[in-house]
């Protein structure tokens, strides 16, 4: 063993001992969560490398906090032992495999429950005849402290039960729900108190007061998801079954727990729904908690010293971390806004590691105020694009200054402008290379004009060559030239050509939508492409024409119409005219009927359709599109942001799942694949 080694194993054994005491015994933790689970899973993993190293009284032999000695300690007649954790799909797979080895039948598992991994604090409460006896914290695992007093304020908890086994302990959360946690810290803060950092120290906290009037203020929840011991109660064969008869007890039983019978696949559908839908509860979980669902094979797999083996935590990615904010930047758009945004030292959070993160605009930058040099927290939730919450204003180094808007793009150096009564910066120069880029970005996209071959960085180069100064200049361009840059051999020059070709017969809501007009994305391209059927109709159409089309609000109508008022703007659909772009709309595709008796589930949003236009798409051509999916189903569309249920039914019923492109192509030919 190296120095190096032993001295890390000891260092991260006496600071993971001091965070334990911080946040089991103060109920204010010193680190996050996620630093706390690495230094454990750091200090494992050297122990596991060097056995010599072992230490019995190490934070890894421990489940985790001490009893305080303020209240009587329980003896737990079984012990309420902690989870192994996974983080990833490998760790869950080798999970999986190492239960089925361990096994002597030869079949594998096929039957867990998942449950949400409930952010809280585990109380055991022990019922005598019905009656409420006891309640006990955690403490050690084998040790708790006595906390009846405060249970009883718990509203969620029955007191009594009906038909109840002679003796009955059973285990689960006390939590705060997050609406509970907000009015408590809006109270505390004006009240001049000091805040609790989450609501589970909140509800730790106020679990642990010696007097109950504090807990019966707080209107603290519960959730029951296992029973310690049982005598005189039905032969319970599965956990499924006894979540069903705690809930018949009388006892809140998360409605989110579920059997899944179809393997590891169905369990990856589970924590991805839940990863999806985590900020839309109102309380908190950090993780699914999978179990073997038969109580006999539970039994057989049986426990280490810490944690049953027939259970596993898996940890979903936390939301919020901490990171610097290295600089503030501002992007120039296709249309000129000028939006801020951080550049951060890149950080793990909501499952993708993120270096940059939008500020929308100047007044939330003042807002916030966070500055070049801050250290900042930042959220990532579900699918939400990240944002910077906030500075942490405690690690703020002296004297850092506020940050200022800058005064010229950074593209162009021309002014940048913030017009009356707009949040938005804007750079003003149509011909800023930042803008055309954007521009081209945009008309050359699949949902727009669709022009393979055309990259970013093709576009930059065109651009400072000076080939490109508007879309229009795309179906004049020298392609002799183009040959001779580096890089640019016969072939590519050829698919590029052949594809600003094609796209001239692009329909009239693919060319509007790639005109880059403010606010009109492409629902509303094909809307005024259906109105108008030509595109100079739409030039000419006046201010009332265009605010009498329904479903076109009226920002968006002025900008459609300030839009073609633009000469420059007049110019390029010359261009466009010249070239042969098509004008002419709605060109309706051919829809033989390639979906004769298929049923056709799509599930969250599509680049290329507006919903009715997917309905009409798979209609029209003989499909059937219902809301969800069945043993019917022929194949599931997902698209971006998509609903978690409809995806794992789908794997479970092993139904072909399609991406756009999938989507693209059934239409075509009518074939899965
Ligand atoms: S079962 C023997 N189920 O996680 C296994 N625990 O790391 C007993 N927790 O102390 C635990 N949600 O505080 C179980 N659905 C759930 C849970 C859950 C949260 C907590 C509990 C426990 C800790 C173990």
């Amino acid at each position: 063993m190296t120095d190096n080694d032993l001295s890390r194993i000891k260092e991260l054994r006496a600071e993971i001992r001091k965070h334990n005491v911080a946040y089991y015994e103060s109920d204010s933790p010193s680190i996050s969560d996620e630093e706390w689970d690495h230094m454990m899973r750091e200090l494992r993993n050297l122990e596991a490398k060097y056995p010599d190293a072992y230490d019995p009284s190490s934070p890894t032999n421990n489940v985790g906090g001490t009893p305080s000695q303020i209240f009587a300690p329980v003896q737990h007649s079984v012990p309420m032992m902690s989870l192994d954790n996974a983080f990833d799909d490998i760790e869950l797979d080798q999970w999986i495999k190492k239960i089925d080895r361990r096994l002597t039948s030869s079949a594998a598992i096929d039957e867990f429950c998942c449950e949400l991994k409930f952010d809280g604090l585990a109380i055991s409460i022990r019922y005598e005849n019905g009656k409420l006896v006891q309640a006990a914290t955690r403490g050690d695992g084998s040790i708790g402290e006595d906390v009846t007093h405060n249970v009883l304020t718990i509203r969620d908890i029955p007191k009594f039960i009906k038909d109840a086994p002679q003796l009955l302990e059973v285990r689960g959360e006390v939590y705060l729900r997050i609406s509970e946690f907000e009015k408590l810290n809006m109270k505390a803060k004006q009240l001049g108190e000091k805040a609790y950092v989450n609501p589970r120290n909140a509800a730790a906290g106020s679990i642990r007061q010696k007097n109950s009037s504090v807990a019966a203020q707080r209107n603290l929840s519960f959730w029951a998801y296992q029973i310690g011991r049982i005598s005189g109660g039905p032969d319970l064969k599965s956990h499924f079954g006894t979540l069903e008869y705690l809930s018949s007890l009388g006892f809140p039983v998360n409605q989110n727990a579920e059997r899944v019978t179809s393997g590891k696949h169905g369990l990856r559908a589970y924590i991805n729904e839940y990863r999806l839908k985590k900020s839309n509860f109102d309380y908190e979980f950090d993780g699914i908690v999978i179990k073997v669902d038969s109580l006999k094979i539970q039994e057989e797999l049986g426990s280490t010293a810490k944690a049953p083996r027939w259970a596993l935590a898996f940890k979903l990615p936390p939301e919020e971390q901490t990171t610097k904010l290295l600089d503030i930047e501002v992007s120039i758009g296709a249309a000129g806004s000028a939006t801020p945004f951080a550049r951060l030292e890149p950080v793990f959070v909501g499952g993708v590691t993120v270096s940059t993160a939008t500020l929308h605009n100047e007044d939330q930058v003042r807002e916030k105020d966070v500055r070049p040099g801050d250290t900042v927290i930042v959220r990532r939730a579900g699918e939400v694009i990240p944002e910077v919450v906030g500075p942490v204003l405690d690690k703020r180094p002296n004297d850092l200054p506020q940050w200022k808007f800058p005064k010229s793009c950074p593209s162009c150096s021309d002014e940048l402008s913030r017009p009356d009564g707009e949040a938005r910066h804007r750079c003003t120069n149509y011909y800023c290379p930042r803008q055309v880029r954007g521009r081209v970005e945009h008309f050359a996209q699949r949902t727009a004009m669709d022009i393979e071959h055309l990259g970013e960085q093709t576009i930059d180069l065109f651009v400072t060559e000076g080939l490109i100064n508007d879309v229009g200049d795309l179906y004049t361009l020298d392609f002799h030239k183009i040959q001779s840059f580096e890089g640019f051999g016969e072939t590519s020059v050829s698919n590029l050509e052949l594809a600003i070709e094609s796209s001239k017969s692009k329909t009239l809501g693919n060319l509007i939508f790639g005109l880059s007009i403010p606010h009109v994305g492409r629902t509303n391209a094909d809307l005024l492409a259906v109105s108008f059927k030509h595109l100079d109709s739409l030039i000419e159409a006046s201010l009332d024409e265009l605010e009498a089309i329904e479903g076109l609000g009226p920002v968006i109508a002025s900008s459609v119409f300030n839009y073609f008022k633009e000469p420059k703007h007049r110019e390029l659909i010359e261009k466009f005219r010249s070239a042969g772009v098509n004008f002419v709309g709605p060109v309706l595709e051919e829809t033989d009927n390639t979906l004769q008796g298929k049923v056709i589930v799509v599930t969250g949003t599509l680049q290329g359709f507006s919903r009715d236009q997917i309905a009409e798409a798979i209609t029209s051509r003989g499909g059937k599109s219902p809301g969800s999916v069945s043993g019917k189903t022929s194949a599931l569309i997902v698209g971006s942001n998509p609903g978690g249920s409809k995806l794992k039914k789908a794997e479970e019923l092993g139904i072909p799942i399609l991406d756009e492109s999938g989507f693209q192509n059934l239409l075509k030919s009518g074939e899965i694949n």
